[in-house]
């Protein structure tokens, strides 16, 4: 249950080199590679002669070689040649729209002509030298509307991550959820609280006294198809909270695309960008360690979960107004998708 016409990040950048990858994006078996003078490429991960997966190939002057009998691909999924036979009668695959953009590589598994990159979503700390960003990936075998849940509503931060981010003000300081269009944002303000570790640790890699109480914000954004950007931070209690001038706070973003893999499992790119001392490594290391370690606690609870409503398919479950993010965000997510099965629209993928 996801829209197939819109843009999923598939990989980082770096993941795809001289060696073609294979991924399963919205459960299309896809091959990426770089093609002629490294431009990105994303056929169908099957080979039209014997099935053989692409990805299992090589990179030759440009062109995807199947690793079974040498079969040449180009990157409109037609046969370019392979040795000993006439290619003009095989069958084409499938070719994806694909484009690399912020550091990430993005595909859209729909119909390729509906593609248009500049819907791309826009990630403004990318390329800014105010910025800094770490970040990582996880394979998490949950449905990717389970991560939406999880990231939309934070009170899950007071249990799950007791030790790091967690604190029982955000149980206590309701949220509040609002829908513009396609976006849901749910946000929270604690103010004159002690900061929990992870944020001690933050404030100390500013510069800036760990001591003393701070102001928190968490406002989390959720855009369709799959990603969560949480706009984060603590200030020294007192000076204007998310408001603060930058030498009063440590301000950052937690970027989340949750692509899926299949109905029941997802590549999770996670990451933090941040608007302060962009050019300390070590800090951008030891941000990048606290998250995989919040975000290993998450992993954990969400697979688990997942095994839960797999058992119990009948269920019914509550919808308090915690929950209102993940709701809302999965009303937008049900609107696109049955939008694109209503075939006026001509966009069924
Ligand atoms: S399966 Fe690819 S060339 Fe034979
Ligand atoms: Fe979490």
């Amino acid at each position: 249950m996801f829209p197939k016409n819109a843009w999923y990040v598939a990989a980082t950048a770096d993941e795809i080199s001289d060696k073609p990858l294979g991924r399963t994006i919205c459960g299309e078996r896809i091959a990426f590679y770089r093609g002629a003078e490294g431009r990105l490429a994303a056929v169908e991960d099957f080979c039209p002669h014997r099935g053989a997966p692409l990805s299992l190939g090589h990179v030759k002057d440009g062109v995807l070689v199947c690793g079974y009998h040498g079969l040449h691909m180009g990157c409109d999924g037609k046969a370019v040649s392979m040795p000993g036979q006439r290619v003009r009668g095989f069958p084409a695959i499938r070719s994806f729209a694909v484009e690399e953009r912020y550091g990430f590589i993005w595909v859209w598994p729909g119909d390729a002509a509906l593609a248009d990159k500049a819907t791309i979503p826009q990630q403004h700390w990318y390329d800014d030298p105010e910025w800094a960003y770490g970040g990582g990936r996880f394979h998490i075998a949950c449905d990717y509307r389970l991560m939406i849940d999880n990231l939309m509503d934070l009170t899950h931060e007071t249990y799950v991550h007791a030790s790091s981010i967690g604190q029982k003000e955000i149980d206590e300081v309701p949220c509040k959820t609002t829908v513009d269009g396609n976006t849901v944002t749910t946000s929270r303000f604690m103010e004159g609280i002690t900061p929990p570790p992870f944020w001690k640790m933050a404030l100390r890699g500013n510069n800036l006294s760990d001591e003393g109480l701070v102001d928190r914000w968490q406002i989390c954004r959720f855009t369709p198809p799959a990603s969560v950007m949480i706009e984060v931070g603590v200030a020294h209690a007192g000076h204007g909270g998310y408001e603060a001038a930058p030498e009063h706070k440590v301000y950052s973003v937690v970027v989340d695309f949750m692509t899926p893999e299949t109905e029941t499992s997802i590549h999770y790119f996670w990451g933090m960008a941040r608007k302060f001392k962009p050019d300390d490594a070590a800090l951008t290391d030891s941000i990048r360690a606290g998250q995989h370690t919040i975000f290993s606690e998450d992993l954990q609870m969400l697979e688990m979960q997942q095994k839960n409503l797999l058992a119990h398919p009948a269920r019914a479950l509550l919808m308090l107004n915690i929950d209102a993010g993940g709701v809302q965000s999965r009303k937008v997510l049900q609107r696109l998708i049955d939008a694109e099965n209503t075939p006026t629209t001509g966009a069924s993928a």
